[in-house]
């Protein structure tokens, strides 16, 4: 067999932990699918103790990240130290030193991903991050090189774990939000700052990810419409179910006429929809593609060994381009650089959907025909209406399905009837992906 190849991993957390145990325990099929070994030479973290856990050979475990890219030795850099300072440095310092490099960090990628994607192509080396979306699915793979005959119209996917956990425990249990949260960071699902996870942000960069490697540009994710979970309550998730649909947080990407709608925001999917039955800390993917049609990815989104398998696969591959001579050569965001297209976002007051809205009002005469006229007067038609409670002169629930209406109508409407002295407590909107009946 040839000469091994030498990986230097830096971030000993829970991801660098699935990666060292991946290469350790799976060593001898990885051997035979390279041709080759791929040999872990370095390890760093700044915690010597979480180092000492992994049980390292000696020699391997080091302290300073720079240790790891300066290492002659060393061809392909694995960058899991997450966050986008420290790790853009590192990042770009290995590039430098000619190391190609493999991160499951989302943040930078979203944020810094075309300083990067410039400065590896200038050094000739690759940079892959097939775990940074989708935890083990191979998404970026199948969107980067399996529809490259298509145009892609649609990519719509539920791409944050602890999200859909949550989701799904509350659904399931009526469970309380943050009882949920703290359960999932305990199984180490969550981000070091949960926000990241609940209000949506996570699945932003995810989605700019998508966007710009399905669609073929540049998106800044500070352009992408994102709302969290934190306001969903156990009365929606029982809503939902009452109109045959499911909760989940989604980020959804259309192609419409030349721009692109890209949004992140809790969305009722009808239950017989594939995607509304994927629970847990499952991940889906679905991508239309004009050509393909329909496509639906599945697996975890999130844990040490699901992310880490998707980091194993892209060593792989690097470590394949290496021995063909042919690092580097691959584009990491689908398209070459000069095929790129500057992409337009469609503003979020564009959108057209269908919603749900939970309004909190007094049982009074005629609270429902004010609701009604404003409705009319904004052009959105009403499908469904239910009243639950029937408690004269005391707050009652008021929940409407729309039919297709615009964001900015909807959104008018809403402001306009929470100025009426009938509402008494704030409105809980939710847009539906299913088609009008
Ligand atoms: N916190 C992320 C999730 C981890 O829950 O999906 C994987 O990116």
């Amino acid at each position: 067999m040839a000469n091994a190849i030498n990986v230097g991993l830096i971030g000993a957390g829970t991801v660098g932990g699935g990666v060292v145990d991946i290469l350790t325990t799976n060593a001898d099929v990885i051997a035979r699918r390279l041709g080759c070994p791929l040999r872990l030479a370095r390890v760093a973290d700044r915690n010597a103790a979480r180092l000492k856990e992994l049980d390292l050979p000696d020699g391997v475990a080091v302290t300073d990240a720079l240790a790891v890219v300066n290492d002659p030795d060393v061809q392909i850099v694995v960058e899991l130290i997450g966050g986008s300072t420290v790790a853009r440095e590192v990042t770009l310092a290995a590039f430098k030193a000619g190391k190609h490099v493999v991160t499951a960090n989302k943040a930078l990628v979203a944020a810094h991903g075309e300083e990067l994607f410039a400065a590896a192509k200038a050094a000739g080396v690759g940079y892959a991050f097939e775990a940074a979306v989708g935890g083990g699915i191979p998404i970026l793979r199948s969107v980067r090189e399996g529809f490259t005959g298509d145009r892609i119209k649609e990519v719509l996917g539920i791409i944050n774990g602890t999200a859909n956990y949550i989701l799904t425990e509350m659904t399931e249990y009526g469970s309380d939000f943050a009882d949920v949260l703290a359960e999932a960071q305990k199984l180490g699902y969550a981000e070091a700052d949960p926000r990241f996870d609940v209000e949506g942000i996570d699945t932003a960069h995810k989605l700019a990810i998508l966007v710009a490697m399905a669609f073929g540009g540049q998106v800044n994710v500070d352009d992408l419409y994102v709302e969290g979970i934190t306001h969903i309550t156990p009365t929606d998730l029982e809503y939902a179910e009452v109109f045959g649909c499911k909760v989940k947080l989604l980020a959804i990407a259309k192609e419409q006429d030349g721009r692109i709608e890209a949004r992140v925001h809790p969305t009722m999917v009808p239950e017989s929809r594939l995607i509304a039955q994927v629970d847990g800390v499952f991940n889906a993917i679905a991508v239309t593609g004009d050509k393909v049609g329909p496509t639906l990815f599945y697996g975890r989104g999130a844990g040490a060994l699901a992310t880490g398998s998707a980091v194993v696969g892209d060593l792989v591959a690097t470590a394949r381009a290496i021995r063909s001579g042919g690092a580097g050569a691959m584009p990491p965001m689908a398209f070459q650089q000069e095929g790129r297209r500057p992409l337009v976002i469609m503003p979020m007051d564009e959108v057209v959907s269908l919603y749900y809205l939970h309004f909190t009002v007094v049982d009074r005469p005629g609270v429902l025909s004010d609701l009604a006229g404003v409705f009319g007067r904004h052009g959105i038609s009403i499908a469904k209406v239910i009243q639950d409670g029937q408690a004269h002169g005391q707050s009652v629930s008021l929940v409407i399905m729309t039919h297709r209406a615009r964001e900015a109508s909807v959104q008018a409407a809403v402001r306009e009837i929470e100025a009426l002295a009938a509402v008494t407590a704030p409105t809980t909107l939710i847009r539906v992906e299913a088609d009008d009946e």
